[in-house]
């Protein structure tokens, strides 16, 4: 099995999500749950945006051991020196600077030229070794560039130290086929290639954040960047539970895997949750409340008979206690004589059939039935009775 790295971005990439403002304790609670859910890198802050961000990134350097802790830089010293203050008492200090290589923004953004750019990029990997030993380098908006000049570039940065190189999809652009051979080419064209890490950093735009992560593992990616419950700017980034938990269900074909504590999954995605404010939909994947609960009929009755009739994933894995079977029009008599059973209630075969009837009578007036609704239509039916 090959092991892919994960780069948590949750404090910065995530926490650039409109309306989301983490202080420094929400920042370092939810750095040590990233820790306990073994996550290889956390990319804490952007150590020179701002004097809570930098105190922010270096209370997490300081405290948490297992994990390698990153900041985000641009490609100017001032930036790089702000890093190396917030993050040197780090367990393994790394530097993530970047620069955008695409003509759209070396045009409109940075006015720079296509030399400009590699010689700012080259100086600035030059300067960050100085202090870090590791160095990642990001071509900001990677899959909307030239990809010759992408090679040449990367290559000139490998040469001047850099240890991870990092092929964004910035603005969430590139189609799983489409990334897979950008990373193909890249390991075809770049001298020196295999002797960094190769990171995947995807937005979700298009909705393909988490399918254009497992392309990149499939053409060579060593690492994945991702945020907890995919938050993130915009429509936001790959969601690392969803990432991880395809990576282990689907061993038999990916053959990669990640170091992540699968069962802190679900108490991370809560706490990223309450602390930023950001609901997970109904349907999310993996974290979502509707992830484990079966709702048809003919589903609960599979369900109850075999679990993996429909459920490929344990809701233990990641850390939920158990499924769920909702009760509402769609469930069949199976499902509905379990629940009565569950909450102690020893009815005959006849007065489960004739309170089927009332249960489906209520559930086409009525969403979900609750357990006090099916308690009412018991003691009722045995007044009757
Ligand atoms: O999406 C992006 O390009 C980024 C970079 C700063 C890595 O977040
Ligand atoms: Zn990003």
């Amino acid at each position: 099995m090959r092991k892919i790295n994960i780069f948590d971005t949750t404090l910065r990439d995530g926490e650039q999500s409109a309306g989301v403002n983490l202080n420094l304790h929400e920042k370092l609670e939810i750095a040590r749950q990233l820790e306990r859910l073994g996550v290889d890198i956390i990319e804490a802050g952007f150590p020179a945006a701002s004097k809570g961000d930098f105190q922010a990134v270096q209370a997490i350097a300081q405290t948490v051991r297992n994990c390698s802790v990153t900041g985000l830089s641009r490609s100017v010293q001032s930036d790089i020196d702000a890093a190396w203050e917030a993050l040197k008492d780090g367990a393994e200090p790394r530097l993530h600077v970047f620069i955008a290589t695409s003509p759209i923004h070396m045009q409109y953004k940075l006015r720079m030229t296509p030399e400009q750019v590699i010689e700012t990029a080259v100086e600035s990997v030059r300067y960050a070794k100085k202090y870090f030993p590791i160095v990642q380098w990001s071509a900001e908006d990677a899959c909307r560039s030239d990809l010759p000049f992408l090679a040449t570039i990367i290559e000139r940065v490998i040469e001047a130290g850099a240890n991870v190189i990092n092929i964004p999809d910035t603005v969430g652009y590139i189609t799983p086929k489409q990334y897979g051979d950008i990373f193909s080419f890249l390991k075809k064209n770049v001298r020196n290639i295999e002797k960094i890490n190769l990171s995947a950093h995807c937005h979700d735009d298009l909705g393909m954040a988490v399918a254009n992560s497992l392309a990149a593992i499939e053409a060579g990616a060593t690492q994945i960047e991702g945020t907890i419950n995919g938050i993130g700017e915009r429509a936001g980034n790959a969601a690392i539970e969803e990432v991880a938990v395809a990576l282990y269900i689907r061993k038999d074909y990916y053959q990669a895997e990640t170091g992540l504590n699968l069962q802190e999954i679900k108490r991370t995605s809560n706490l990223v949750s309450k602390l930023t404010g950001m609901i997970v939909p109904p349907n999310k994947a993996i974290v979502g409340k509707n992830a484990f609960a079966h709702e048809s009929g003919i589903h609960q009755d599979g369900v109850l008979k075999e679990k993996t009739t429909y459920e490929i994933i344990s809701p233990q894995l990641v850390g939920v206690q158990s499924n769920s079977m909702v009760l509402g029009k769609h469930s069949g008599r199976h499902a509905f004589r379990t629940r009565i059973q569950e909450l102690g209630y020893a009815l005959t075969e006849e007065e489960v059939n004739r309170l089927f009837v009332r249960f489906k009578d209520l559930a086409d007036k009525k969403k979900d039935i609750t357990d006090d609704d099916l308690i009412a239509l018991i003691l009722d039916e045995k007044l009757d009775t």
